[in-house]
């Protein structure tokens, strides 16, 4: 053989054993379940997150949560700090104080954050809302406020936002009135549905780098491919649609808010419906994953007959969504929202019937059979049907 053959081969043996050094799962000795969530993900180069309470992370009597947040996770949600209520509670007054704090933790945490989110009806501030209400800021105003809040908020964490929840919550469900699926809320009906495009135009003009989601729940799988009951259906021809007319819009974010009361979905399902959105060029991720139970008496009592089967459906719902995240190369993160039952929106959020045991730690941060699956997934999943993720170029 030739020397410089000789050369070739060694470069390229040298090549393979760094990039075999280079994945940390399969490269050291610790056993699956005792490594950290990211660093499993960082395989599949899939970012893996979690919804962040401030407060919790501020609680010096709670170190295990600030811990928990810094040693699992790849990438940070605001839960509430980057709602308008919290950004603006004052017309003109903005509070970046806490949103600011998160971002300063996860870049000492070498975490992407998303951010989320710039347009929903809800956690508006008062000011904005009793203006609309009483007629003092006509609906004309009411799209130059949007225009400007979207572009002080994005200019203000520009460079250091991953991804935005541009739009949320925009579509309706089938249980609302009317039951045809519709643009609901608060932003539809003084703007029209044009607010939503305008939103992603004034978005990528203040960062051109981030990427610009749609985010919602039920869109986890497709139903009947009728948009006129099928919420999914309606979310695709939306985006579509936003594609086909060059607004930039980069993905969709399947918030992922299941309960194990209902039939739930398998992977297959889940997979074909992230592929229809990664046809158009989309970019997706589980945004806000978690997997409620009813806590009946016999829950509440303890009585393991009842919370044994909820913990393992609730595990079950977790293993779909990030199997079905995985098949899916352009699946870019998998981020849950809030990792232990001490600090869930659940048990506030869904009081009749109480719901609850939603998130893969328990209150006391022991891991549950939720978070074994999880790592079970990440750690025994590879080629050939599961890739490294493509990452998503920003459209201009
Ligand atoms: C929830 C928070 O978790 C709660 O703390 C808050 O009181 C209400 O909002 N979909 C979303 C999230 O997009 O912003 C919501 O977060 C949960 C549902």
């Amino acid at each position: 053989m030739k020397v410089s053959r000789l050369i070739i081969t060694g470069t390229v043996a040298l090549a393979v054993a760094g990039a075999l050094n280079a994945m940390p799962a399969a490269a050291d000795n610790v056993r699956p379940a005792e490594q950290s969530l990211r660093g499993l993900a960082q395989r599949h180069g899939l970012q893996i997150g979690t919804a962040v309470d401030m407060a919790a992370l501020a609680d010096t009597a709670d170190p295990q949560y600030r811990a928990t947040v810094a040693s699992q996770f790849s990438t940070v949600t605001a839960e509430n700090v980057m709602k308008w209520e919290v950004l603006e509670p004052t017309r003109g007054t903005y509070n970046w104080a806490p949103a600011d704090e998160l971002i300063a933790f996860a870049q000492r945490n070498r975490q992407s954050v998303r951010g989320h989110v710039l347009v929903w009806h809800n956690q508006l501030p008062g000011w904005l809302t009793a203006g609309v209400a009483d007629g003092s800021i006509s609906d004309t105003e009411l799209r130059v406020i949007l225009r400007d809040h979207i572009t002080a908020v994005v200019k203000h964490f520009k460079g250091k936002i991953w991804q935005w929840d541009v739009v949320n919550e925009a579509v309706s469900d089938p249980w609302d009135s009317p039951p045809a699926i519709h643009y609901k809320g608060f932003w539809a009906q003084h703007l029209g549905d044009g607010y939503i495009a305008d939103a992603f135009r004034w978005a990528r003009a203040a960062d051109a780098k981030a990427l610009l989601f749609y985010n919602d729940y039920n869109i986890e799988v497709f139903g009947s491919g009728n948009a006129a009951d099928d919420k999914t259906q309606f979310v695709y021809e939306m985006v579509k649609r936003l594609r086909e007319t060059g607004v930039p819009i980069d993905g969709v974010g399947s918030q992922g808010h299941l309960g194990t009361q209902y039939g739930n979905y398998d992977t297959f399902q889940v997979s074909d419906a992230l592929r229809r959105f990664t046809d158009l060029g989309l970019a997706t991720a589980f945004t806000e994953v978690d997997v409620r139970s009813q806590m009946t008496a016999g829950v509440q009592a303890g009585d393991s007959n009842e919370i044994n089967p909820r913990l393992q459906a609730s595990a079950g719902n977790f293993g779909i969504l990030l199997q079905a995240c995985l098949s899916n190369r352009h699946c870019l993160s998998f981020t849950v929202w809030g990792f232990t039952d001490r600090h869930s929106w659940v048990p506030t959020w869904f009081t009749n019937p109480p719901e609850g045991l939603a998130t893969l730690y328990d209150e006391a941060y022991q891991p549950k059979r939720a978070l074994g699956i999880v790592k079970a997934e990440l750690a025994f999943s590879g080629a050939p049907y599961v890739l490294p993720r493509i990452p998503q170029k920003p459209r201009r």
